[in-house]
């Protein structure tokens, strides 16, 4: 059954350790994450952008594949079924659907309205068990074609928007979405102390987790992050596994054409990463 993501990150903040959040896009992603979750004894959550839920069908078909695979797998680990970057509409939509955990995104509008809108969804929220996620400072890079510039959050509003209630909060601090340019300048961990100074026992959430290096994924779960997203990491794995099949002539030898053969090292090579990352983040044993 699906949980929400608040003890999960409740217990990982108090623990000093992350929960990832890896993004879905098919069939094989779902399953390649949550098996290796239970393998690992790992709680996972699974990311569902709106643009990934739309490519898989819509909200339901994406609760009726988890809950599917929840059953059929055997997956007794804890699994949160999130919405990433949720417009308000999106929301409820995935409230409806029977999503566990959503994240409203409103770090694009003024913060008075950013207030309302998660005030509002805080209450419907608690009212359905799921937990929520708030942003302030919009995180960089591009995520289904909305362009972010990479801010650092003000703590200030951090904290007027975690005393709403909310489960967890996304807070920028020079992070962003896919691969990090060159010429990054690193997280702003003066940011991210300043923002768990006020916001205390608050989950915070590190997004981008692509290509952060692994001594500032460490830093930033000491200063208080208890969830990372990543998603760009998972997509160049599987599509650098399936390249080499498809270079190597496998998919013309027999039937390597085959669907199930075709997409299986993608499978595991997004199983390879998302182990990966769940060593660094140090959630395994954790569920
Ligand atoms: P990456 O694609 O950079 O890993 O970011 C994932 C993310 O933050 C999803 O919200």
């Amino acid at each position: 059954m699906l949980v929400s993501a608040k003890e999960m990150l409740e217990k990982a903040k108090a623990g000093h350790y992350a929960v990832g959040q890896f993004n879905i896009n098919n069939l094989e992603w779902t399953k390649a994450i949550l098996q290796t979750a239970q393998e690992l004894n790992s709680p996972v959550i699974l990311g569902v952008s709106e643009g990934a839920g739309k490519y898989m069908a819509g909200y339901k078909t994406v609760v009726g594949m988890v809950n599917g695979m929840l059953e059929e797998l055997n997956i007794t680990v804890p699994v949160a079924l999130h919405l990433d970057h949720g417009s308000y509409e999106g929301c409820y939509k995935c409230i409806e659907a029977g999503f566990s955990s959503i994240m409203f995104d409103g770090s694009h509008y003024p913060i008075e309205e950013n207030v309302e809108k998660t005030k509002e969804l805080v209450k419907v929220c608690a009212e359905k068990g799921l937990s929520l996620e708030a942003e302030v400072g919009s995180i960089g890079g591009e995520e289904d074609g909305v362009v972010g510039m990479g801010e650092c959050a003000d703590p200030n509003e951090c904290k007027m928007i975690a005393d709403l209630g909310v489960t967890m909060l996304a807070a920028g601090i020079g992070n962003i979405h896919g691969k990090y340019p060159e010429n990054w300048q690193g997280l702003s961990f003066e940011t991210l102390d300043a923002i768990q100074a006020l916001t205390g026992e608050m989950p915070l959430v590190l997004h981008g987790g692509t290509g952060i290096p692994e001594d500032m994924i460490k830093k930033a779960i000491s200063l208080g992050v208890a969830k990372i997203n990543v998603n760009t990491e998972c997509q160049l794995a599987f599509a650098a596994a399936t390249r080499e099949y498809v270079e190597a002539g496998k998919d013309l030898q027999g039937k390597g054409y085959d669907p199930r053969k075709l997409l299986a090292p993608g499978a595991e090579a997004i199983k390879a990463t998302v182990k990966e990352k769940m060593e660094l983040f140090g959630s395994i044993g954790k569920a």
